[in-house]
């Protein structure tokens, strides 16, 4: 009988050094491995228990300090739980040490995580192997024997026995290389510092590399051989980075060396392991002829992420998956954060905002929950923990925080806050004490942000003005309103530090009161045109204003938009839209606000007010009123027309005028108007008749590709392109041009190619689906793709995880008749209950819901204005 029932390890033994060897064949797919664990009693006890999965044991040994003599012992699995117990040959007494050794074999993974494989060609043709770990956050047991709860902190000796043409690299530096039997190599690795079992790593694999040194820590970055003029830009980011939060956190980097991998195959975008930051080549590598100002973001904004873990993370980490967004929110927090000050030129703000008011809209929902959540403990509950809530709700927070109390106060909050729990872990509160620390009781920070992580949603705040009173509300901003769906009795409050920006106010001198109650009153100095609240969007709340103040701000962005900043009128659009699904405005207002968008020229509005239409038009699309939906594109069309035409098909500018000039061509292309399909195939057909070799301005590289997709010939092209170009920059743009084919064959042949994997990566299967399930007609052929192969999807991505989560909204989001809802609905149900209770499932029938309500409320105003 197994002598444990409980998913938690029992607290009772201490992990304190691990000692790992590993032996992989990357052509068999399976390894040997041999782990020797020092730990520690803290209560006297007669059994180990820990994580194990998949593992072949042939030997375990048991040796107390005391006695220094090895004797075999018993293992017990539980496999249910992946879990292993050890029955000790003696009582194990309080404050002893003991070793542990395990001797085992196992598969190397062929999905995306634990220690997994992967295989390639290079550029002569030539099948090449290649191993990777992706152990976050449970799979380090399906590598080694261990106690795989992060705040089981150890330390970690690694060696890899391999081939001599590869490279092993894994968290620490390499401190020898001996030769072994049979003409292989065992690499060792410095003993590690202290850290969780989930930032363990190790690559094997053919790599090339550059590196930098930065002050004592060399910087490297690592990629397949053919692949290493694309390395540069990335080493120049990764070292300024670097300086940048040395300085910020003043606190070193306490390793002697970086690595930063470039993986062939690689499910997330990235993951910050100790030393050993693992990325998808897409993430990493920038390409000058192929890659555009978004492609250069990404890369830019994914090791500033991961780097910023190296201390939110791996330094102080997270007590249990249930504060993960401890790790993430920060992480994501001080990419943007970082970005913003030395990357200032790249205005990544436009990217934060977007990514945010996509999440306030999912945070709307029932299906959403409080970033802090009390239980989490099965390993779907875990998974789903990593989602647009932690990233960017987290992220969001502390930037309302920053802003309310001063960038100084927070920089010191956050240095108590790392230097006080170094190799630690952390709950939520721990944070806020070391705020409350620094505020020194004039504030208390810890109640303050309470009413945010722990409750899920977000309020709307109704502000109603009579001359110079402003009177404030606050109720949570609710999208679902049916009738038995809104969840009664609950009451929230939340502490919402206000900002408002007035007419004749610069910005700088904006205002900010804390509203803590139900209701409150605030008195303005003077009398004013127009007020806008929640100034540059650093609050986490939607604002919705009287008639008056609605229209005063109407007007004033049709006199002259630019006296409110571009975050405003962003953040305005989005308001208004959001609004306007719930019924508070008319939609006919929302149209009126971006009636002035004639007279913007910024990115931000801009992107917000065409996701706004292009939803509504993907919505009538889909529901088969085609003659509605060219008419909201025609609108839209007239108020964008003479920045559309002002564009040239060039990659000059700054890089947001550079981002405009991408996003407004591709909507004129995709909607055929104002003769940019013109010009796109004769670049089109110059790019091919030249067998791809002349260059493209990348800014309107994958409309270009677009538009040539249309015709079989240049389909097919795209396609065998695809299989031979080296950047993964010009690739990507090229499968986006593939998924937006209106052939409904080709749509299925590139799902079913990217889930076998041969010729396109499986990395790329749910970019693909989400692509297909935009537009009509693919949305229902990706939906029917994910039901025919839903098991081989759970197996190949997991059940909770994030990927699965993107291909279900992706190959749902636009159903919005009440048959698609129950056919959606009976699907799930006639899977697991653990899949039933997935809470993205619950969100994507939600997602549908409310389209459905969208369209009853809105479908006859839309007729009568279009
Ligand atoms: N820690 C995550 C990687 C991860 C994601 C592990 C999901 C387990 C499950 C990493 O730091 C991360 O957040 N990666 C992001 C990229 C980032 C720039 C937002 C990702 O992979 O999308
Ligand atoms: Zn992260």
């Amino acid at each position: 009988l197994f002598p444990w029932a409980q998913d938690r390890l029992p607290t009772a033994i201490m992990p304190l050094r691990y000692e790992l060897t590993l032996h992989p064949n990357l052509t068999s797919m399976t390894f040997t491995g041999s782990v020797t664990i020092s730990l520690q009693a803290l209560q006297a006890t007669w059994n180990i228990i820990l994580h194990s999965k998949c593992h072949n044991i042939s030997r375990a040994t048991f040796m107390s300090a005391a006695s220094s003599q090895e004797k075999q012992v018993e293992v017990l699995e539980y496999p249910f739980h992946e879990q292993i117990a050890i029955v000790a040959p003696e009582t194990l007494l309080e404050g002893q040490n003991y070793t542990l050794k395990i001797e085992y074999s196992a598969n190397i993974s062929s999905s995306y995580s634990g220690f997994y494989g992967i295989s390639y060609t290079d550029e002569s043709k030539e099948k090449k192997y290649f191993a990777a770990t992706q152990f976050e956050p449970l799979a380090a047991r399906s590598a080694f024997p261990c106690f795989d709860e992060p705040a089981f902190k150890a330390t970690f000796i690694i060696r890899i026995i391999r081939e001599e043409q590869y490279t092993a690299l894994s968290n620490m530096p390499k401190t020898s290389s001996v030769p072994v039997e049979d003409g292989l190599v065992q690499d060792e690795f410095s003993e590690s510092v202290k850290m969780s079992t989930y930032l363990v790593a190790f690559i094997v694999g053919e790599m090339k590399n550059l590196s930098q040194d930065v002050n004592g820590t060399l910087v490297s970055i690592y990629t397949v051989p053919q692949k290493i003029g694309q390395v540069h830009h990335a080493l120049e980011t990764t070292v300024k980075l670097l300086e940048f939060y040395q300085n910020y956190f003043e606190i070193q980097y306490p390793l002697k060396k970086l690595d930063l991998v470039a993986i062939p195959d690689f499910e997330a975008g990235a993951m910050e392991n100790w030393g050993l930051l693992n990325f998808r080549e897409e993430a990493l590598l920038y390409d000058n002829v192929t890659s555009s100002v978004v492609d250069r973001k990404l890369v830019t904004k994914v090791i500033a992420h991961e780097l910023a873990h190296q201390w939110f993370g791996n330094l102080v980490t997270m007590q249990w998956w249930n504060d993960l967004w401890l790790n993430e929110g920060f992480a994501t927090f001080m990419e943007y954060f970082s970005l913003e000050k030395i990357f200032e030129e790249l205005y990544s703000y436009e990217d934060f905002l977007a990514a945010l008011l996509k999440t306030m809209k999912k945070d709307s929902l029932n299906s959403s929950h409080p970033i802090s959540l009390s239980s989490v403990q099965s390993s779907e509950q875990i998974e789903e923990m990593f989602n647009s809530l932690s990233y960017f709700k987290g992220a969001s927070l502390l930037l309302m925080l920053k802003t309310y109390l001063g960038e100084d106060v927070f920089q010191r909050a956050v240095v108590l806050y790392l230097r006080k729990h170094s190799y630690g872990s952390t709950q939520s509160d721990d944070l806020w004490d070391s705020f409350n620390e620094v505020t020194n009781k004039t504030l208390d920070v810890k109640k303050m942000m309470k009413t945010w992580t722990l409750q899920k949603g977000f309020p709307l705040v109704t502000v109603h003005r009579n001359r110079k009173e402003l009177v404030v509300q606050q109720e949570r901003f609710f999208l679902n309103m049916k009738p038995g769906v809104q969840p009664s009795g609950e009451s929230y409050l939340w502490h919402i530090p206000l900002t408002f920006v007035t007419e004749g106010r610069n910005y700088s001198s904006y205002q900010s009161v804390l509203l803590e109650t139900q209701s409150d009153i605030i008195n303005l100095t003077e009398e004013v045109q127009w007020i806008k609240v929640n100034t540059n969007m650093t609050g986490y709340y939607i604002v919705h204003y009287g008639d008056d103040d609605w229209e005063a701000l109407i007007k004033q962005l049709k006199i002259n938009p630019y006296v409110l900043s571009d975050k405003d009128r962003a953040n305005l659009i989005n308001n208004i839209f959001q609004l306007a699904g719930l019924g508070k405005v008319p939609l006919q207002r929302a149209f009126d606000l971006i009636d002035y968008l004639r007279n913007e020229n910024c990115t931000a509005p801009i992107t917000e007010a065409l996701f706004q239409t292009d939803l509504i038009h993907n919505l009538l699309e889909n529901l088969g009123y085609t003659d509605l939906a060219s008419r909201l594109v025609t609108r839209v069309f007239k108020l964008l027309q003479s920045q559309i035409q002002q564009q040239m098909w060039t990659d000059e500018g700054t890089p947001s005028s550079r981002e405009l000039r991408s996003v407004l061509l591709e909507f004129a292309c995709t909607y055929n108007v104002g003769n940019c399909n013109a010009t796109a195939v004769k670049l089109f057909d110059d790019w091919m008749a030249s067998n791809g070799t002349l260059s493209l301005p990348t800014e309107v590289m994958a409309t270009v590709f677009k538009v040539g997709a249309k015709t079989e010939k240049g389909w097919l092209f795209l396609l065998s392109k695809y299989m031979s170009l080296g950047s993964e920059a010009e690739k990507n743009k090229i499968l986006e041009a593939l998924a937006s084919s209106e052939d409904v064959w080709k749509l299925y042949w590139l799902m079913k190619t990217s889930l076998s994997g041969d010729n396109i990566r499986t990395q790329k299967l749910s970019f693909i689906i989400t692509k297909v399930g935009q537009r009509f007609p693919g949305h229902l052929l990706a939906w029917d793709f994910v039901k025919e192969n839903w098991n081989k999807l759970v197996q190949k991505f997991r059940l909770g995880s994030y990927t699965m989560h993107s291909i279900v909204a992706g190959s749902t989001h636009l159903f919005s008749t009440k048959a698609h809802l129950s056919e959606v609905q009976a699907f799930f149900e006639n899977q697991s209950e653990a899949t039933s209770q997935l809470r993205y499932v619950q969100e994507a029938l939600e997602v549908i819901q409310l389209n459905i309500q969208w369209m009853e409320k809105n479908l006859k105003t839309l007729t009568w204005w279009l």
